[in-house]
């Protein structure tokens, strides 16, 4: 079976593909590489193109017999969603109609999409279930709930069926080495407190130290991505067994606070990573962890990574291997 990777140059994307290469698929990669990497992708093919083109998704699927689509290709940088609306209602929301509509014009009736926890906006309560309402605080949170939404009324009149994964915070990185998580601008936690570990910054920021959390700090869930990326392929299987629409959490069931993460960090990397405390941001909950019960008894999925140690570890090995020549140290 042959599977379409759009933003398979990314992060989790890469990832994914790397996993479905071992399950026995074909991979066919889509990706501007506005914030991909091409020496990421390990596909069998690399198309460089943006979803904004649907000439370009015309020929991609006449050319190729495209089974299923998993859909990575995003911005997610939430402040600057803010800042400039229009580019995520545009790229997030547009070009995923543009890829949604070359999929009916081929009968491609299986899609696997990459939604987030931001869809949630602020939990009434921890952990945060998917019957928890969504009702996102941010342009980002809302494009991805709108594509949620198409999705439903694209499986009622179509058929075309979609697993919805809601993703917690990614981290870590593959343990057999070569892709990991680099993003720029960098904005996530652990691969932050590792760039104070290799001196490429001075300091981590703690942003408030007075939530209503056991040691203060923000408690966030953090989620191993070879984990994140077998949970795609369980979701395509169960597409492919005839599996109706159906959305997931996928976090890790327990929060870790900013302080934590910042000791696990000194104990694996041996460094000082020095942290200074900062006031509150705005728009930040005092805990987001999400319950990942109802796709392991629905898919059987189990995380390989649960611990925090075993997720920097991961995190460390790559981010020195990528980042430590250019260091400072
Ligand atoms: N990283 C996280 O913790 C997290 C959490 C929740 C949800 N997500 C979602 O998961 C997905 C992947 O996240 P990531 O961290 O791997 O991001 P990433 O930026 O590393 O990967 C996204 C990839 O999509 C490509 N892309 C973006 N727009 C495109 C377009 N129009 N055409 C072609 N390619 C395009 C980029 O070049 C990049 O390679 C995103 O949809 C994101 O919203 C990520």
């Amino acid at each position: 079976m042959t599977v379409l990777i759009t933003g398979g140059a990314g992060y989790i994307g890469s990832h994914a593909v790397r996993r479905l290469k071992q399950a026995g698929y074909k991979t066919l990669v889509l990706d501007n590489l506005v914030y991909g990497h091409s020496e990421f992708v390990e596909a069998d093919e690399l198309i460089i193109g943006d979803l904004e083109n649907t000439k370009l998704l015309n020929q991609v699927f006449s050319k190729h017999k495209i089974q299923a689509v998993m859909h990575f290709a995003a911005y997610a940088y939430v402040g600057e969603s803010v800042q400039n609306p229009a580019k995520y209602y545009r790229n997030n929301v547009a070009s995923t109609l543009n890829l949604l509509d070359a999929m009916l014009a081929y009968k491609v009736k299986k899609f696997i999409f990459s939604s987030t926890c931001a869809t949630y906006g602020e939990p009434d309560e921890i952990p945060i279930t998917e019957t928890h309402p969504q009702r996102p605080i941010n342009p980002y949170g809302q494009s991805k709930l709108m594509v949620e939404k198409i999705l439903d009324d694209y499986d009622h009149a179509y058929d075309l069926r979609s697993v919805r994964l809601r993703y917690f915070n990614a981290a870590g990185a593959d343990p057999d080495g070569g892709i990991g998580e680099d993003h720029d601008p960098e904005t996530h936690l652990i691969p932050l407190v590792l760039d104070a570990a290799l001196e490429r910054r001075a300091h981590i920021s703690m942003f408030g130290t007075d939530y209503d959390t056991p040691d203060g700090t923000c408690v966030r869930d953090y989620i191993h991505v070879t984990d994140l990326a077998e949970a795609h392929v369980l979701g395509l299987k169960y597409l492919e067994n005839g599996g109706k629409t159906d959305f997931f959490n996928l976090g890790n069931g327990n929060g870790f606070s900013v302080k934590e993460v910042i000791e696990t960090a000194r104990k694996i990397t041996g460094k000082e990573i020095p942290a200074k405390i900062a006031p509150r941001r705005p728009g930040d909950p005092a805990s987001l962890v999400g319950s990942s019960e109802k796709i392991k008894s629905a898919l059987g999925w189990k995380p390989q990574f649960p611990d925090l140690p075993a997720i920097i570890e991961t995190a460390w090995q790559w981010h020195k291997t990528r980042f430590g020549r250019t260091a400072q140290t």
